[in-house]
């Protein structure tokens, strides 16, 4: 019975007809989602009280607000190639998909980052830690954080399968979209792999490598492939301009996203950010902002970005050593250094020539002009966010 309960699929309401420019096709998607939602808590909900909860919480994640980046890129990308009088209704959960996949990115992220908040409130593994807290259950509330986290993303990442399949295609669209998706999917797994083994191995990384992590972790599931996506989504026809366009606009506005997230991740203001301020420092995570840092650096500079919290120098021959993460880092004082060292200023000129490039791509291609305008304009706002 209680199988019968879980494996229910509740049909989506179906959200009005509208034509859909930018703010209109945001409260779509939030409609499409929110709709998806109640349905998976009603249906979590019968089984087990305490599933009702999880559900829930899981819902105020994805529900929490954030910039729906990745479905605006699908949407424009769809929209180049589509026409204007194609409705949008029809891939609203394709778009929806994309939203969702990336809460378990998310949520994952903020496990393996150690970060606290996340879009202007606790992450979800120290929600539930804070759950077990207060009601004093056994065992270890950190761990019991982590593992139900865990839960929340692989639960996000089959509800975006479930929403993508909800997407009426034909097999032939279906089967394009489902490898451009399946691609974007491993590529953003690839790249928090790399990313993470980074931080043991600051020893190996390079300013090149930095931007490969960049490029997998970030621009592949922001920007590049939901634009192939919302390509394929309007159908099967020999487009390769325009998607080798979208390719060449996706890597490089994608990847000027991850460089000014990493300048966020230590300048920003965590009040608009949503997020804490130094974590990439704390984890000694090797952006490119850091890589270029220690690579401009003097030898002052870098013994003293090389000095760990107890003010011990690491690397003996200044050839590379690692930062010395941990939470009693003065982040303040190696965040001064770096912009010393002339690192935020050349992260600055990446990010301007990665701009330019996406646009001089999508000059060139044989799209719709609504498109060619909405997606310059949010080559440039997507980069030079204050979150
Ligand atoms: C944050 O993405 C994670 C990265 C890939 C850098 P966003 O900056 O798009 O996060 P939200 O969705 O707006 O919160
Ligand atoms: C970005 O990770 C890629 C993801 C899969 C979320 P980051 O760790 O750089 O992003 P933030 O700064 O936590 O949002
Ligand atoms: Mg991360
Ligand atoms: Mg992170």
């Amino acid at each position: 019975m209680a199988n019968d309960i879980l494996e229910g699929n509740p049909p989506l309401r179906a959200v009005p007809r509208q034509s859909v420019p930018s703010g209109g096709l945001v409260d779509a998607v939030e409609g499409t989602l929110a709709d998806f939602l109640t349905a998976q808590v009603v249906s979590l909900d019968p089984v087990d009280p305490a599933l009702g909860h999880f559900a829930r919480t899981t819902r105020d994640l994805v529900l929490r607000g954030g910039k729906r980046l990745r479905p605006t890129f699908a949407y424009w990308g769809w929209r180049g190639v589509a026409g204007p009088d194609q409705p949008v209704e029809p891939i609203l959960p394709a778009l929806a998909a994309l939203e969702m996949m990336h809460t378990f990115a998310l949520v994952h992220d903020d496990v393996m980052d150690r970060s606290d908040t996340r879009r202007g409130a606790p992450t979800a593994h120290r929600v539930f830690a804070a759950q077990h807290r207060a009601d004093q259950r056994r065992g270890d509330p950190d761990h019991f954080g982590s593992t139900s986290a865990i839960l929340v993303g692989d639960l996000c990442l089959i509800w975006a399968d479930q929403l993508l399949a909800r997407t009426p295609l034909s097999t032939a669209t279906l089967f394009a979209v489902r490898g451009c998706y399946d691609r974007m999917r491993v590529e953003a797994v690839a790249g928090q792999y790399l990313d993470v083994l980074g931080e043991s191995r600051p020893d190996a990384w390079s300013v090149e490598r930095a931007l490969l992590v960049a490029r997998h972790k970030t621009a592949s599931y922001t920007v590049q492939r939901p634009m192939q996506f919302g390509l394929t989504l309007a159908g099967p026809s020999d487009r390769d301009e325009v998607d080798e366009a979208y390719n060449t606009y996706g890597v490089a506005v994608g990847e000027a996203f991850q460089l000014r997230d990493d300048i966020l991740g230590v300048y920003g203001d965590p009040a608009v950010t949503g997020k804490p301020a130094g974590d990439d420092l704390r984890t000694g995570k090797p952006t490119a902002l850091l890589m270029l840092a220690r690579q401009l650096a003097t030898r002052a500079q870098r013994a003293e970005l090389d000095t760990g919290p107890a003010g011990a120098v690491i690397p003996a021959d200044g050839s590379g050593g690692p930062l010395l993460p941990g939470p009693d880092i003065d982040v303040a004082r190696l965040a001064r250094i770096i912009s010393d060292t002339g690192a935020p200023a050349r992260v600055e000129a990446l990010i301007s020539d990665r701009v330019a490039e996406g646009i001089a791509a999508l000059d060139r291609a044989p799209i719709a002009e609504d498109a060619r305008t909405a997606l310059t304009e949010l080559a440039v706002t997507a980069t030079h966010r204050p979150a």
